[in-house]
């Protein structure tokens, strides 16, 4: 439909199919989108796992601390807990790289795992949201174009698939309950 009594300019209602000669800049909308940050779907999945590795590595650290030093148990929970902060530092490096606004957040986790009973429940827990973290990072890396990003992501992916098997046979040798 054409209005042809007035100019465009004066017409509050445009129809959607004339182009506007100044388009609205939605640029803050969308992040990544302009180059100038990274997409919001990568800040959060990147967020998330920064929270969640941040909670892995207090838990790991409690769980650690309540077993016998001299014990391998208390070896492997503290290599695990190295790798949890480890994890949680580069992602919050890499969000602060990016231009993403990185969170200070501790996640649900550390709560979650101590409201448990019992060391071998709780491991069990842990290897859960270590199991968590792997399908994050795989539904997270084909959203990210950054090579360094990726290449972290799927070293942590890696180490978590590691981690989660070391735990696994752990466990095999320990009373349940
Ligand atoms: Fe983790």
């Amino acid at each position: 439909m054409t209005h042809p009594s007035a100019h465009p300019s004066d017409d509050p209602n445009p129809p959607g199919d004339k182009p506007c000669s100044s388009p609205p800049c939605y640029a803050a909308e969308f992040p990544g989108y302009f180059g100038d940050g990274p997409a919001q779907q990568v800040v959060d999945g990147l967020n998330a796992l920064l929270e969640a590795e941040r909670a892995g590595a207090r838990v790991l650290a409690i769980l650690r601390d309540s077993v016998d030093a001299r014990s391998p148990l208390h070896d492997l929970l503290g290599a695990l807990q190295k790798d949890e902060g480890a994890n949680a530092v580069q992602l919050y490096q890499t969000l602060r790289r990016l231009g993403g606004a990185a969170s200070h957040e501790t996640g649900a986790f550390v709560g979650k795992t101590l409201a448990i009973e019992g060391l071998v429940p709780r491991l069990r827990f842990v290897n859960k949201g270590q199991a968590w973290v792997v399908r994050k990072i795989d539904e997270l890396l084909p959203a990210i174009t950054d090579a360094y990003a990726r290449t972290m992501l799927e070293e942590m992916r890696r180490s978590h698939l590691a981690n989660i098997d070391a735990c696994e046979a752990a466990l095999d040798g320990l009373p349940a309950g």
